[in-house]
């Protein structure tokens, strides 16, 4: 008789694979079942508790055959498990969907009234779920609402806004053919930066977000977003001016052709805003993009 796992066996479990998925590693061997293991099972409820992984193949030695040791890794498990326990805890609901229109409403209603954070009790007026092209190629992402993003449920409609628009149209382009987030969806209180905590809980949607509509270059818009999507601490100075190979963590896209994209970093308008002497050097970051994805600027700015 199956029973359930250990809630205490099930936590570990989940961070384990996403610790795993966040190393870049999707697929999981299981070791075949001995005779007279105990059997456990994990229900549909279980999934919400663990980041996205694929298939486990239950015939397959250690070896992981042809993968490659950095996308495969045979874990062993302190008891056998169930059949599909990878399968029912990969699913994203979006994942078989394949018009982006309807997947990211989906991620929204996954999302819901959220109260996964702190920030949700400390003042927010509403979700700020994202905007723009759901095709986009091109991504922006910032750190999170400020008061006039929190009002109107929009990204980026401030006073930085303003400025992300006019880098946006230098580039020959206009923002409603871009997709535009953030890291965290809820205003941190007195616009203060969002705690790692915060980033760490929110930002899986923004993966999911991202995963769906699978853009070729995302631009992380300051230190934040850089080092949230990225996983990684540097300096501005040293996450500036090269591209990142960059693929959602935790997730895949339904799309099998679609394994990624590119990740540059620069300034963050607001910081622009403070010191525009470094418009300069976003300027530069922005015209590698365009380069990258074949867009020549308009005239005037040549
Ligand atoms: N700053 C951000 O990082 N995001 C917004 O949406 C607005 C300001």
């Amino acid at each position: 008789m199956p029973r359930t796992l250990d809630p205490e066996l099930r936590r570990a479990l989940a961070a384990r694979i996403r610790y795993y998925n966040e190393m870049g590693i999707f697929d999981f061997y299981r070791r075949p079942r001995s005779a007279g293991a105990e059997e456990v099972s994990i229900s549909v409820d279980e999934a919400e508790a663990v980041v996205s992984t694929s298939t486990v193949s239950t015939n397959q030695t250690e070896s992981g055959e042809e993968m490659s040791p950095r996308k495969a890794a045979t874990v062993a498990m302190p008891v056998a498990i169930e059949e599909d326990i990878f399968e029912v805890i990969a699913l994203k609901p979006e994942q078989s969907v394949s018009d982006p229109v309807k997947a990211l409403k989906m991620i929204r209603e996954d999302l819901g009234d959220c109260t996964r954070c702190v920030l949700h009790k400390q003042g927010r007026k509403q979700i700020v779920f994202g905007v723009g092209n759901p095709k986009a190629e091109l991504m922006f992402v910032g750190e999170g609402p400020g008061a006039d993003e929190d009002a109107q449920g929009e990204p980026f409609v401030g006073r930085a806004g303003q400025l992300l628009n006019n880098m946006i149209k230098a580039m020959g382009i206009e923002r409603e053919q871009v997709y535009i987030a953030n890291i965290v969806k809820c205003r941190p209180p007195g616009n203060r930066t969002p705690e790692r905590e915060e980033c760490a809980t929110c930002s899986p949607f923004l993966m999911r977000q991202i995963a769906v509509i699978k853009p070729k270059v995302v631009v992380a818009l300051g230190a934040v977003a850089a080092k949230t999507l990225l996983a990684m601490s540097a300096s501005m100075m040293q996450l500036r001016g090269r591209f990142y190979d960059f693929r959602p963590a935790g997730i895949r896209s339904n799309d099998p052709n679609w394994d990624g994209c590119k990740l540059a970093v620069t300034y963050h308008p607001a910081f622009l805003l403070r010191d525009p002497r470094q418009k300069g050097e976003a300027w530069k970051d922005l015209q590698m993009v365009m380069k990258e994805l074949g867009m020549k600027a308009p005239r005037s700015n040549t």
